[in-house]
């Protein structure tokens, strides 16, 4: 039986969680279903980390006993977890009494074995860290994490003969080159030992100093320190060193944490576990900070984002997904909710949520609401099916490897192309024409390709790619279902399954001017700033905000200059997709590709006179750079142009196809 044990790394109850914390836990979780999903029998542990100098300030300041103040925070987290759909399977507290016994019994063997010794020693401490720094670590003399000046303190302490194990370690990174991972956290970790001699770790403080700790076995003055405590519950909460859990998942045991933290757990604890006689975890998988405002988030500089607050006002897909998205692991990521809005309408709303909305309502119109026949594949099929088949085998060896950002956008190659390959097949005129045969393969083809992504996203976005599955006909995930299944495969989705009306799993978030993109949709010609709004009607009554007018209205507007006609960014643009605006009976809102990248949504009032499904693939006219304007809850970016004529609305449409966004002068 294959095994995967994931860890995170045991948080400080110092500070109620943020952001950075909640990045790493959700790595984990979705790496721990994502193995779950793929035959592993899986073992994923978080906890909190309670001893220490600093949980003693924190308390004070907060006016309870450190015990007090442990189990209200360490409870945040536990709380916090299942609000961001975080599972694991054990959560371990450092204060708890087997983790004490755990940590006793280490530090009784390495020192039976000789690698615990009695010393003095003076050093700079830094007490946000919890430990001492050498004058060649501090940079300009103060802690390079805290930034802060460390205390000097001399006092007689034990040491475990961290140096004994040095060459070995450099050894054993050297002939395991995915030990520590991405590659420039491995090279960071040789250069330190192989830069000079490695001190020995200073692993007791007295207690006149620090009585928060767990007690050394071998001298009741002194209490452990507190990263030898920690670093201690990877093993502890596996029951070492009889347990079960240790003997099934130690071996296949790897660690995730930030830079932060790299020396501990790349030095402090493979040397550990060599001095207890132990094998080493098979991989440190590390990665970048979250910054915010251009800073590492954290609690000191003042700049946390609140998770849940966060998958309150996005939900809770989008965040997942924008944090696995966003962040190339091992590098910075920057957090805005900007960059975040931006990439929920790109992804979310107009790719994966508009093209199940629109197969969903194809599948009711034109086929009763079931999965048609699967058909025998045409040329354009095979090429989708061959393209599911590479994007998913892609997807599995990059998630795999902590590219998750690379894993999702090869899932989204496929998905834009499912949207293509709508466009381009026309169900609606394969309906209007008779030629149900056809109609039926290419939507099975839609679905089908549709729900192998889905199926991806279950480790990313649990509920929402639940949902989806079902909506989709193919039902709730059974629970011993392996994603390799999917690879090379076709036709999981058994014709004749009722799929939903209609899908509303990722209705565009507003962004408000104030809260536009980062990245503003580039342009073909940037244009000069647009003028205000003409007093008049605009040429054509299409666009929501200006209603339908007729033609001979233009008569009383002023003459303009050449220069105000050239502010005009007139375009023809391709329509991508089209839906009814809710609650609104005139009102559509159009998506049309300018040759932006992503399209344009603009809302416009022409839903009694043109079907939404028939708009697709056509071609229309459109002011580009016209204001943002919020129309019952959707930005609209742009106007269609028409003409209104008794009884209908003619859309201003090219007599023959041009290249979407092709300027109209
Ligand atoms: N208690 C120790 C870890 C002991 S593990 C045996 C500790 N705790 S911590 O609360 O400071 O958590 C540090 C970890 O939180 C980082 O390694 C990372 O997983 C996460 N992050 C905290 N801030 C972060 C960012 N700004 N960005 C990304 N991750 C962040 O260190």
């Amino acid at each position: 039986m294959k095994r995967q044990y994931i860890t995170t790394p045991i948080y400080y109850v110092n500070a109620r969680p943020h952001l950075g914390h909640a990045y790493t836990t959700i790595v984990a979780d979705a790496l721990n279903r994502f193995a779950a999903l793929t035959g592993k029998q899986t073992f994923f542990l978080t906890g909190t980390d309670e001893h220490g100098d600093k949980i003693v300030k924190a308390a004070q300041a907060a006016g309870q006993t450190p015990g007090e103040y442990c189990d209200a925070i360490s409870a945040a987290y536990q709380s916090l977890w299942p609000k961001l759909g975080v599972a694991p399977s054990a959560f371990i507290r450092t204060t708890d009494p087997a983790h004490a016994l755990t940590v006793k019994a280490a530090l009784q063997k390495v020192h039976d074995a000789g690698d615990i010794y009695f010393g003095e020693y003076g050093g700079h401490y830094c007490f946000g860290c919890e430990r001492f720094y050498t004058e060649k670590e501090l940079q300009g003399g103060v802690c390079p994490d805290h930034q802060t000046k460390p205390e000097y303190i001399a006092e007689k302490n034990y040491f475990f003969k961290m140096s004994k194990y040095q060459d070995r370690l450099a050894r054993h990174i050297r002939e395991n080159p995915d030990f520590i991972r991405p590659a420039q956290y491995r090279s960071e970790v040789l250069s330190i030992l192989d830069s000079g001699v490695l001190e020995d770790l200073c692993i007791s403080r007295p207690k006149s100093r620090l009585t928060w700790g767990i007690e050394l076995p071998f001298d009741a003055g002194y209490v452990t320190y507190v990263w030898f405590d920690a670093l201690l519950n990877y093993v502890s909460a596996l029951g070492w060193p009889d347990g079960k859990n240790f003997a099934d998942f130690w071996p296949s045991a790897q660690h995730l944490v930030a830079k932060d933290i790299l020396k501990p757990h790349a030095i402090f604890w493979p040397t550990m576990l060599m001095a207890l006689g132990l094998p080493l975890y098979n991989h440190l998988n590390v990665h970048g900070y979250w910054l915010s405002r251009d800073t590492k988030m954290s609690k000191s500089v003042g700049n946390v984002v609140d998770p849940e607050a966060m998958a309150e006002k996005y939900g809770l897909a989008g965040l997942r997904y924008f944090l696995l998205r966003e962040m190339t692991f091992g590098s910075d990521a920057s957090f805005s909710e900007q960059s975040l809005t931006a990439r929920f309408n790109a992804d979310l709303a107009n790719d994966l949520g508009n093209l199940l909305s629109r197969t969903l309502t194809m599948v009711h119109k034109y086929c009763g609401g079931a999965v048609p026949a699967a058909g025998e594949p045409e040329a354009e099929e095979r090429a989708i099916i061959e393209l599911a088949s590479d994007a998913l085998e892609n997807f599995h060896a990059l998630f795999g490897a902590l590219q998750f950002s690379r894993a999702l956008e090869s899932l989204w190659e496929l998905i834009r192309a499912l949207n293509k390959y709508i466009d381009a097949q026309a169900p609606w005129t394969l309906f209007k024409e008779g030629r149900t045969a056809k109609l039926g393969l290419a939507l099975y083809t839609v679905l089908e390709a549709a729900r192998k992504a889905v199926v991806h996203l279950v480790p990313v976005m649990p509920e929402a790619a639940g949902a989806m599955l079902v909506q989709l006909g193919f039902g709730p995930l059974p629970k011993d279902y392996d994603l390799t299944d999917e690879i090379g495969s076709w036709g999981f989705l058994p014709a004749g399954a009722s799929v939903a009306a209609s899908s509303n799993q990722f209705p565009r978030i507003d962004a408000t001017p104030g809260a536009m993109p980062e990245k503003p949709a580039k342009t073909a010609k940037p244009c000069p700033a647009a003028p205000a709004p003409a007093p008049c009607p605009a040429p054509s009554p299409a666009a929501a905000q200006t209603p339908a007018q007729p033609a001979t209205e233009t008569e009383g507007c002023p003459e303009i200059e050449f220069a105000d006609f050239q502010r005009l960014d007139l375009r023809v643009g391709t329509v991508v997709a089209a839906a009814k605006v809710a609650g609104a009976d005139k009102l559509l809102e159009v998506l049309i590709d300018i040759g932006e990248g992503s399209p344009r949504t603009v809302v416009a009032g022409i839903a009694e006179f043109h079907d939404p499904d028939a708009l697709v693939g056509r071609q229309v006219a459109m002011l580009a750079n016209l204001k943002p304007r919020k129309l019952r809850g959707v930005v609209s970016r742009g106007m269609i142009l028409a003409v209104r004529r008794e009884g209908g609305l003619e859309l201003l449409s090219p007599a023959n196809p041009v290249p979407s966004g092709a300027k109209i002068s």
